[in-house]
């Protein structure tokens, strides 16, 4: 019986262990999309360096940050300028620098691909790349002046790229193969061209008045023909994003022919309601109107995800809404570092996201507002502290709940909008307002800068997990349940240890539930059981049913 139970236990260890020894992966189950490292769901609550914080002598002002924000992902450049100064001679010392010092710290990583495009130029690329205009040539403009923006048709441009991307991936899988340090790679950064929809070049002109590629007309259902034919006057706009994303799925797939970590691309938005011209944004990149070209071809890019610098509430929402796909998880691989935006990271949350990085959050010296704050001091990174502080020390659980059951989140809208929100949560819904006192029924203010959100999940079919920041969570039966009215069958605060059992602290009631449950800025989570005490029957009735 013992040796039985112990070759059980040893096979749920190996089990286990292969699991754990796997390199991150980015899996779907039951629709729902999930980070796994080391085997368990992981959601990255990531901060990301500045631009130029990616040499060895600079992590001493980057780590306070990330300690400070309570982060367990930091996204960092790789330049191929730095990994490959020379053609053919590789230095990875910052990868290795960077990949200990993570490990010590217990600190995942997300490697970025600085290359052939970082917000549209090539500056990241070596000099003996972004100065050789014959070999590695720029888009040409419709006018035929060069633009500072690599070709995607430069054959030898992509080969350079891969040969560089896959050697760093070599290198990668070396030193990190058994530990998974690096859980994530960005091929590139917002790529796309800025002053030109595309190359008008005479071999991309070739191009574009050849039939548009099988593969895209399989997957949008298209007839067959030339660009313009088939796509008309967004036919510049959507061959440029087809080439940049077969460029960047080349790239990401020689990289992971050495070690294959989940890649994704970033985007550089588009106002989702006047989104102006291509080129006007960065023509050719994973904007919202061309995902579905990115996806159809781009299979080795996993996630497609927005950088939101764009602060107001419904533009936030549309862009969350647009990224949320069952073919796209949503990770916000950038987002601006003031305060009003820390709010997002409850919507995010609620869509079942991946990860949420404010950008250019470490103590370097740089600030780039007036994107994000003027200063990059203890007091700018407070609101994202206090955001992540309701999630990290369970952030384990937190993911393992997002990848099993149903989730929610709400962010508190601007001001001038409506403080309250109401969400439909099955047979409950909850409504959540803003700025009101803990005690009595004084309408909502809202906060400005606003600075709420909860999520929930479900835990059962009237059992929530309720955490909330600055706002009131209130419960009411769902027109399901019309006519009937409901109690806390009660109210735990609590916590989930490592092995994801529920370790209770103490009961809510009284003052803490009768007007509504009010969070404030402490890291509250709550188990919530609600039941229904009156099924909206008249007494009378009722009484002569339980004759
Ligand atoms: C978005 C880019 O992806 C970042 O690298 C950075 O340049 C910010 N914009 C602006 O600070």
């Amino acid at each position: 019986m013992r040796r039985r139970l112990i070759l059980a236990l040893c096979a749920l260890y190996s089990a286990a262990a292969a699991l754990a020894a796997e390199p991150p992966r980015l899996v779907q189950q039951d629709g729902r999309w999930v980070l796994l490292v080391d085997g368990e769901p992981f959601v990255m609550f990531a901060v990301q360096a500045n631009n130029s914080s990616n040499y060895p002598a600079m992590l001493d002002e980057v780590w306070p940050a990330v300690e400070r924000l309570g982060a367990n992902t930091l996204q960092m450049p790789v330049a191929w300028e730095q990994i490959e100064p020379e053609e053919g001679r590789f230095d990875f010392s910052f990868v290795d620098t960077l990949v200990e010092q993570a490990r010590a710290r217990h600190v995942r990583l997300v490697l970025l691909w600085f290359a052939t495009w970082k917000n549209n130029a090539p500056h990241y690329a070596p000099a003996w790349v972004k100065l050789d205009n014959a070999r590695f040539p720029r888009v040409v403009g419709a006018d035929g002046r060069l633009v500072d923006s690599l070709s995607p048709h430069g054959e030898q441009t992509l080969a350079a790229d891969r040969k560089a991307f896959a050697a760093l991936m070599r290198h990668l899988r070396k030193v990190d193969g058994r530990h998974h340090t690096v859980i994530m790679v960005q091929v590139q950064n917002e790529s796309g061209t800025y002053g030109s929809a595309r190359d008008y070049s005479a071999r991309a002109q070739r191009l574009f008045e050849a039939p548009v590629p099988e593969a895209l007309r399989r997957a949008l259902d298209l007839p067959a023909g030339t660009w313009p034919e088939v796509f008309g006057e967004d036919a510049d706009e959507v061959f440029h994003a087809w080439h940049i994303a077969r460029y960047c799925d080349a790239v990401a797939a020689a990289g992971q022919a050495e070690y294959p970590l989940p890649m994704y691309v970033n985007a550089a938005l588009r106002d989702p309601f006047n989104p102006g011209r291509p080129g006007q944004y960065a023509s050719g990149g994973p904007t919202d109107n061309v995902l579905d070209v990115w996806k159809a071809a781009a299979p080795h890019l996993a996630v497609l995800a927005p950088d939101l610098y764009m602060p107001e509430y419904d533009k936030a929402m549309a862009v969350f809404d647009r990224y949320t796909r069952p073919d796209n998880p949503l990770f916000v691989a950038e987002i601006g570092n003031r305060e009003r935006y820390a709010r997002y990271l409850f919507a995010v949350l609620g869509r079942g996201g991946i990860g949420f990085s404010p950008f250019g959050l470490d103590f370097t010296g740089y600030a780039n507002a007036p994107l994000g704050v003027e200063r990059v001091d203890e007091a700018a990174l407070e609101p994202f502290r206090r955001v992540y502080a309701l999630f990290v020390p369970w952030a384990r659980q937190w993911a393992r709940l997002a990848a099993s059951t149903e989730v929610w989140g709400v962010a508190e809208p601007d001001p001038g909008q409506t403080p309250e929100q109401r969400l439909d949560l099955g047979r409950w819904d909850a409504v959540v307002s803003y700025n009101r006192p803990m005690f009595w029924i004084d309408p909502p203010k809202g906060h400005d800068p606003p600075v709420g959100g909860a999520v929930f999940a479900r835990l059962g079919p009237d059992e929530y997990l309720v955490i909330g920041h600055r706002a009131r969570v209130e419960f009411q039966p769902s027109a399901e349940l019309a006519g009937a009215r409901g109690l806390f069958e009660f109210v735990d605060e609590g916590h989930y240890d490592a092995r994801g059992r529920w370790v209770f602290r103490r009961r809510w009631n009284g003052d803490q539930t009768d007007w509504g449950l009010n969070f404030t800025d402490r890291p509250q989570w709550l188990r919530v059981k609600l039941a229904i005490w009156d099924r909206g029957e008249r007494a009378a009735d009722e009484a002569k049913r339980s004759e």
